[in-house]
């Protein structure tokens, strides 16, 4: 006996105020609230199959074409909690409980370009799985179970993660703060930085920061709760100004919060700093802030902008950081790039790179919907539940 294979399609998201520490490691509670937006699936996502059936011996998983073992915790609390949502639900019956099951998930992007993959990837499995299982109840907190800033993909447009009180876990889950539709002119550059060098892993990092930070202690009291209601304020009234303002301030506060860490540790590296500068002197000649920066566990910017502003902030990067291939520079979304005056361009009063390619790649892409259920057949395993396609 056999289930059908389930198919799921899961968006990344990127937080305007970050997560940064937890107040439980097992069950990954977060010490507070956090705020993200959900992007485009049609430019990134995680893709996954999930089958089960009476003939699988053990629980496999297959990642971006590799067998990897099922022995990861975070994995497996995921696959458990699902399985204890649907006994409870009694959506399916004990003998299907029982079965083991097979998993193969890819990214439609470099896991290397330190993304936000983990997030995607969970929510994938987590939606997966609960459709497998017929589950009714929300799973976010099931996708918290497995890295936490996945709970926020498992919704589309804007998010917000309560951080909530109950030891259980009960009340930490995402809720939806407007759908993609409601600010459709709200655009995202990822501007991937390369970067060599092996960083602090987030899991790592919080951990460090949550045992020694003063300056974490008065963020979570004194500036995340304001800064939660603000943006959301902001983002109901499709304030531009005042989203990207406390966008910037927040991840900056986040970086700063790394670096009050005892030992430190640093994500942004010299060109993450000149792209803070460009944006900065960008936003005082424009006269009012047009493009927020925002930056996660690593170099990558992620830059929120209206779409007016899309053609001159393409030049602009284009100019202060100059490519091998200018012309395949920006994927995703279809692009162009206007011309800036040189006189604009002097006026910003930056040193345009000499070095070629610190900028290796810029993703166009927008706020877009959570996670979808493949219909068009397009699984990533076949009726047994072996993975199709170049797998080792
Ligand atoms: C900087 O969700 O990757 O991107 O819960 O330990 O898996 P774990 O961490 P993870 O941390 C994300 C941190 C961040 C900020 C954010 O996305 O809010």
């Amino acid at each position: 006996m056999s289930s059908s294979v389930v198919t799921v399609v899961a968006p990344v998201n990127i937080a305007v105020i970050k997560y940064w520490g937890k107040r439980d490691e097992e069950l990954i509670l977060p010490l507070n609230d956090s705020v993200s937006a959900t992007l485009d699936t049609s430019v990134m996502c995680a893709k996954t199959s999930v089958f089960a059936s009476s003939n699988i011996t053990c629980n496999e998983i297959w990642l971006n074409g590799k067998k990897e073992s099922f022995s990861n915790k975070r994995l497996i609390n995921c696959l458990d909690a699902i399985k204890s949502i649907a006994a409870k639900e009694k959506s399916v019956d004990d003998d299907f409980l029982s079965w083991n099951v097979r998993v193969c998930s890819v990214n439609n992007f470099p896991t290397a370009a330190g993304l936000a993959s983990s997030a995607a990837g969970y929510a994938c499995l987590v939606t997966a799985l609960a459709k497998l299982y017929n589950l009714k109840s929300d799973v976010s907190c099931v996708a918290r179970l497995g890295s936490g800033s996945a709970c926020r993909s498992v919704y589309g447009g804007f998010v917000q993660w309560h951080a909530g009180t109950d030891p259980s876990g009960k009340d930490s889950v995402a809720t939806q703060i407007a759908e993609a539709s409601h600010w459709p002119e709200m655009r995202a550059l990822i501007l991937v930085v390369g970067d060599k060098a092996k960083k602090t892993s987030s899991t790592r990092g919080m951990n460090i920061t949550a045992q020694t930070s003063e300056l974490l202690k008065h963020r979570i009291q004194h500036c995340v709760p304001q800064r939660t209601t603000s943006i959301i304020q902001s983002i109901k009234e499709r304030n531009f100004p005042k989203f990207a303002e406390i966008t910037m301030k927040d991840s900056n506060q986040f970086h700063a919060v790394c670096m009050d860490s005892y030992p430190p540790f640093v994500y942004l590296t010299e060109v993450s700093h000149k792209i803070i500068e460009i944006i900065h002197k960008y936003n005082d000649l424009c006269g009012g802030i047009k493009v927020a920066y925002t930056f996660d566990a690593g170099p990558n910017a992620c830059l929120y902008l209206l779409e007016e502003e899309v053609p001159k902030m393409i030049s602009i990067i284009k100019h202060f950081f100059p490519s091998t291939t200018p012309d395949n520079l920006v994927t995703g979304l279809e692009s162009t790039s206007e011309l800036v005056s040189s006189d604009f361009l002097e006026k910003l009063a930056v040193t345009a790179e000499t070095k070629k390619d610190l900028i290796k790649n810029v993703i166009y892409t927008k706020v877009g919907q959570g996670p979808t259920e493949v219909t068009d057949g397009s699984h990533l395993l076949d009726e047994h539940g072996l993975p199709l396609n170049n797998i080792e």
